[in-house]
């Protein structure tokens, strides 16, 4: 009797690895890894107090309430100035949605809001989970292309909200991944404007709004109340491996989005809430560390050898969009594995976020700065010459 194959659903079946970390598969023994784009530095003091405190508490460990543990969505709250923080509670509360990571945070929503057939906006360059998550919820990514430097041009958004039929989401990451690139008060305003017109919900993506340079970035929020905005833990509080994000908009956006996560995972894991309520307390002192750990790593990669020196700031994150060189934009990914296999360093290939990516390669800066000294010291060969 023959065994049948078991194959995945329609919706799964165009699904493929990311990228990001297939390029670091079969990397040779002392490779540094300059691809994902995680924090290197160490868990911040009140995660790690708030962790043991949980670990060394009898009792039951139990799930806690759907909505997430009162004290970290009532940090969530105030950290985004949600109003009601000092007169009615649960009317934040409503208004925070708490996830395992941005990226949960980011599936429930598509879900909620995205139905078979519909169309999604995307940037191009971008984070490709974006996509991958259009076509889980059945629906289409459709990009829009940034400005030069990777920043919001409002023009090319309303541009394909024209042009395009069908769309139901629209969604924004600044600062950006990979680029850095930001968005302005202007570019905001003008998005959200046309957004509301075609009666398209705006997804704002700021899980890396606390780490920057220069002066804080604005969040869509700071704009307008409607659309949604998701963030976490994992950037700017250094704190991927909690899994905690969370969601802000209007309750009746969130009320679908929140029972799709139940759905899923029930609610973020306890210790992860609590550890992340005690950075959200702390913000003061862990974002100014994060800065610090920033201008550390940006200052390594703005003196890192010419070819592949960083020359501008960021509006945020922790990504050089460094240039490739003339001679390998015809095959950007056979450039990337041959600095890998005989460079003995893991950047990404700017393909992997868009065709508007083509002329680039993301180099994650967030490790630990002697690694990425030594990574761009191995990498400027391969800018030298072909
Ligand atoms: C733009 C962007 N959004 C969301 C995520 C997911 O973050 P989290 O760790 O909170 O799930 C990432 C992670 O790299 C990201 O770069």
């Amino acid at each position: 009797m023959s065994i049948p194959t078991i194959t995945g659903s329609a919706r799964v079946s165009g699904l493929r690895p990311s990228t990001i970390r297939a390029m670091a598969v079969g990397a040779p023994g002392d490779t540094i890894d300059l691809g994902l784009g995680v924090p290197g530095w160490d868990l911040p003091e009140p995660a790690r107090r708030a962790l043991s405190e949980c670990a060394s508490t009898p009792g039951p460990l139990g799930y806690g309430p759907n909505e997430g543990l009162p004290e970290l969505v009532t940090a969530i709250a105030a950290h985004h100035g949600l109003p009601g923080v000092n007169g009615d509670a649960g009317e934040s509360a409503r208004r925070v949605m708490v996830t395992s990571g941005a990226q949960a945070a980011l599936y429930a929503v598509f879900q909620a809001h995205v139905s078979p057939g519909q169309r999604v906006l995307v940037s191009d360059p971008g984070f490709p989970a974006y996509g991958t998550l259009a076509a889980l919820a059945g629906g289409e990514p459709v990009r829009y292309r940034l400005g030069p430097c990777g920043e919001l041009d409002p023009a090319e958004f309303a541009r394909a909200l024209e042009e395009t039929d069908g769309v139901a989401l629209a969604v924004l990451n600044h600062p950006g991944n990979p680029t850095g690139g930001g968005a302005s008060r202007e570019a905001l305003t003008a998005v959200a404007t046309a957004a509301r017109a075609a009666g398209v919900l705006l997804l704002s993506d700021e899980v890396y709004r606390e780490v920057h340079l220069g002066r804080r970035p604005l969040s869509l929020h700071d704009v307008t109340e409607s659309g949604v905005v998701v963030s976490s833990a994992s950037k700017g509080w250094a704190a991927p491996g909690l899994r905690v994000g969370w969601a802000v908009g209007d309750p009746d956006l969130l009320a679908p989005a929140r029972l799709v996560h139940n759905s899923m995972t029930t609610a973020a894991a306890i210790p992860g809430q609590r550890a992340a309520a005690a950075l959200l307390r702390h913000s003061p002192d862990v974002l100014r560390d994060t800065r610090r750990q920033l201008i550390a790593r940006w200052s390594v990669a703005q003196t890192a050898p010419e070819p592949v020196r960083a020359r501008y700031t960021p509006a945020g994150g922790f990504y050089l969009w460094l240039p490739l060189p003339e001679w390998a934009l015809a095959d950007p990914l056979a450039h990337c594995r041959r600095v890998r296999d005989e460079g003995r360093v893991v950047v990404v290939p700017g393909t992997a976020f868009g065709p508007g990516g083509a002329g680039h390669v993301r180099v994650s800066c967030g490790g630990d700065p002697k690694a990425l000294a030594e990574g761009l010291t191995r990498m400027a060969p391969f800018w030298e010459r072909p």
